[in-house]
């Protein structure tokens, strides 16, 4: 099957859970690479993922997948520490970078956001100039996007500061399956998107609904 587009995306900590579901579903659109800390770890995932996808997926490491790319998704868990962000921001220079994190914490028996009054991704531009910085797919849970079956029909909400930024993350967002890509604000209004998600698993939690993601009506 051919690609529809040309640019190369690379899903930076792809061997963990939402990253490799990126991963697979960005392979029928785009040159993917998974990128680990660990190129073993990074291949391990990428022949799991060209299996699932039934399109190639390459493995490189972290910091090779950085400089391979034009896009890079940081598929990482809160607040990766600024060596590993510092180490990857020479390469990442000119190129868009879409943050999903979420930085979240459990306290008294719910989940609620770490960085009040911030957020990770203002964090991610901080450590990353010249990149164009933008937030996205924070709502998309990653046990639906391994299900190929499932269309997704879901809202994304994309933060950027610009509406040229927009418009590339949109055109990512939906190249996955029937994802909605919604304008949020410039990319300090990812604080007020990435605490949509700890309130979604308490919901979800709460009520006994799996994996859930929201869609405006
Ligand atoms: N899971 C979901 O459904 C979901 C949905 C929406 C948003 N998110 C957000 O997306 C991000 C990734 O989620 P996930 O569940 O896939 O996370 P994860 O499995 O905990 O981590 C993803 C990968 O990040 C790498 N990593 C771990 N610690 C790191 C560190 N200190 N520095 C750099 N890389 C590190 C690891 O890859 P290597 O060891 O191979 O390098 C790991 O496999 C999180 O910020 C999460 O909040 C998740």
């Amino acid at each position: 099957m051919s690609r529809l587009a040309e640019a190369k995306v690379a899903l930076i900590g792809g061997t963990g859970a939402l990253g490799f579901g990126l991963a697979v579903r960005l392979a029928k659109a785009y040159a993917v690479t998974i990128g680990s800390r660990t190129l073993p770890r990074a291949a391990e995932a990428a022949v799991k993922a060209t299996d699932l996808a039934r399109m190639r997926v390459e493995a490189r490491t972290s910091a090779e997948a950085a400089a391979w790319c034009d896009i890079a998704i940081l598929a990482v868990p809160d607040l990766p520490s600024p060596d590993f962000l510092g180490s990857l921001a020479p390469s990442l220079k000119g190129k868009l970078v879409i943050s999903p994190i979420v930085p979240m914490v459990m306290k008294d028996g719910f989940f609620a956001i770490s960085l009040p009054g911030e957020s990770a991704a203002e964090r991610v531009a901080n450590a990353l100039p010249g990149a164009r910085v933008a937030g996205a797919f924070h709502t998309v849970p990653a046990a639906k996007l391994v299900k190929l079956d499932q269309e997704l029909a879901y809202d994304v909400l994309v933060t950027a500061d610009s509406e040229r930024v927009f418009a590339e993350v949109a055109r990512v967002v939906s190249s996955v399956g029937k994802l909605r890509p919604l304008y949020a604000g410039p990319l300090v209004a990812t604080r007020l998107v990435e605490a949509i998600t700890p309130a979604l698993i308490n919901v979800s939690r709460l009520n006994k609904i799996g994996s859930p993601s929201i869609k405006l009506v």
